[in-house]
């Protein structure tokens, strides 16, 4: 998988060569296309969203289907009699078959135990998982939901279903349970947390049970796969193998292996250097006035696993120890809303927004604000600009499975400069050592990198940048794509 880089005619021929009259089949909550009405016209759009931005190459290779939940208000118009549309429109490569539920379905399902659920139980951010009956049994029912579209789309034929993510459980054993001859893998896109956690969920065992429905299951890195093992070992009566790292259960057995998520870093470099990213990042150093301004920027969507809080208590403390840099340094904050119904995250939204406007008011003045809240959805070129303006990009996740910020930042760095500072507790930080280290919790430490991001030097900062693209480079989305395809086909050709 290492010797030459990988990209989309490579990973397009892989698939081609080797998946002969299988159809690769994808499902995920999040639709990777979304159509709404903007007026009386039809609009389509792209989610924010890590999972859909890296499976999309990956689908477009493989022409196969996608089967997801019709979130847009035009979902409906758009679809044939069987669901069906082929995305993109303007230049079609695959099919999206979309999967409707009701508000009651979202709720209980998505909102409830998925997000207030699994999430918080998945990530170590001191969040208790809130773990209702009602919401169990409504995603049971969407799983089961989601098995009859994927069973429908199979119809008759060989194919390998690659699942995605916390919101689907139960889906493998589902599918298994009635085309055993199915290939059929997962990756998990959020860390899988120790033992210790996981035994508080009241449905445990039937989770694990639902995951090992899978023949291959696929996690971010080598950590959580061990925590995956050692929750199985003390959980369910299956025979753990930790150097193959193979669980066998219920007479299956089902491999465990770490994918670490990635970018299309061509693609990102490439706009990076468009003349309309020119344009924003002029535009912006006016708006901010940031001409002869250290710039930082975070971009995430806001979500307490992210670590914002204490991003901005690190930043409070960098004014207060280190006076000098007050009015030469403008913090970029980028927030997408997301899962905005959920209590915890309006708490943590409300706590960021009163820790950012005392921030201002403490250290401002007429002509320098040291904090910059843009937490809206922003425009790809704006977020791009950003990436390029930042001398220094913060991501400071309290608990995260990859975090892709990390390598869109790296990947828009064209001028091979910027310094990344990353929190140890986020998946990428596996492959990027050359990034400022920082544990979130840990301000006043945090604080002194944010200093040292500042003062690094020019020599200093191109080596460690050249390595971290590098890494990102090789391993980008489509070596991603094509170490979890190759595997798939291992198993279904055995
Ligand atoms: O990080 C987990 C994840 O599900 C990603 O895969 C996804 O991009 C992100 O959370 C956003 O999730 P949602 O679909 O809830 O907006």
């Amino acid at each position: 998988m290492e010797d030459l880089k990988w990209d989309e005619d490579r990973l397009y021929q892989l698939v081609q060569e080797k998946l002969g009259d299988y159809l690769f089949l994808v499902v995920s909550n999040r639709e990777p296309y979304i159509h709404s009405m903007s007026g009386k016209e039809i609009i389509c759009n792209r989610p924010v969203s890590g999972l859909t931005e890296a499976l999309d190459p990956v689908m477009r290779a493989s022409k196969g289907t996608w089967v997801a939940y019709g979130s847009g208000d035009a979902d409906r118009t758009v679809v044939d009699s069987s669901n069906r549309v082929v995305v993109p429109l303007e230049k079609p490569e695959y099919t999206l078959r979309r999967v409707w539920l009701t508000d009651d379905e979202v709720a209980g399902f998505y909102l409830g135990f998925s997000n207030e659920g699994l999430w918080p139980l998945c990530h170590v951010a001191f969040v208790s998982p809130t773990y209702r009956e009602t919401d169990w049994d409504t995603y049971k029912r969407v799983n089961r939901i989601f098995a009859e579209a994927v069973l429908q789309e199979v119809a008759g034929r060989k194919a390998m279903v690659l699942v995605q993510d916390y919101h689907f459980a139960l889906l493998s054993r589902l599918i298994k349970e009635q085309r055993p001859d199915l290939t059929v893998g997962q990756f998990w896109h959020i860390p899988w947390p120790s033992h210790e956690i996981f035994r508080t969920c009241p449905w445990q065992e039937e989770i694990l049970d639902g995951l090992l429905g899978n023949d291959l299951l696929g996690f971010h890195t080598q950590s959580y796969c061990h925590n995956l093992l050692a929750t199985v070992e003390h959980t369910l009566k299956a025979n753990v193998d930790h150097n193959r790292s193979t669980l066998t259960y219920r007479g299956k057995t089902t491999l465990v292996q770490p994918f670490p998520i990635s970018v299309d870093f061509d693609r990102l470099s490439q706009e990076a250097g468009n003349e309309a990213v020119e344009r924003e990042m002029e535009s912006l150093r006016h708006e901010f006035d940031l001409a002869g301004k250290y710039v930082g920027v975070g971009m995430d969507r806001m979500d307490y696993t992210k670590g914002i809080l204490e991003r901005l208590q690190a930043l409070d403390k960098f004014f207060e120890n280190f006076p000098d840099y007050r009015g030469k340094v403008v913090f970029i904050q980028a927030g997408m809303p997301s899962r905005t119904q959920i209590d915890s995250y309006q708490k943590s939204n409300e706590r960021i927004d009163n820790l950012a406007s005392s921030i201002n008011s403490k250290y401002g003045n007429e002509s320098w604000k040291p904090l910059v809240m843009m937490t809206r959805q922003l425009t790809l070129v704006t977020l791009v600009a950003l990436r390029r303006l930042a001398n220094f990009c913060v991501v400071s996740s309290v608990h995260d499975g990859m975090n892709l910020v990390a390598k869109e930042y790296v990947s828009s760095r064209i001028d091979v400069d910027g310094v990344l500072i990353l929190s140890q507790f986020a998946g990428a930080v596996d492959e990027m050592p050359d990034a400022l280290l920082i544990n979130p919790y840990a301000i006043t430490e945090f604080a002194n990198q944010i200093k040292k991001a500042v003062e690094m030097p020019e020599m200093e900062r191109r080596r460690r940048m050249k390595t971290m693209r590098e890494t990102v480079s090789n391993h980008n989305i489509y070596w991603w794509g094509a170490s979890i395809v190759s595997n798939l086909i291992s198993i279904a050709r055995v």
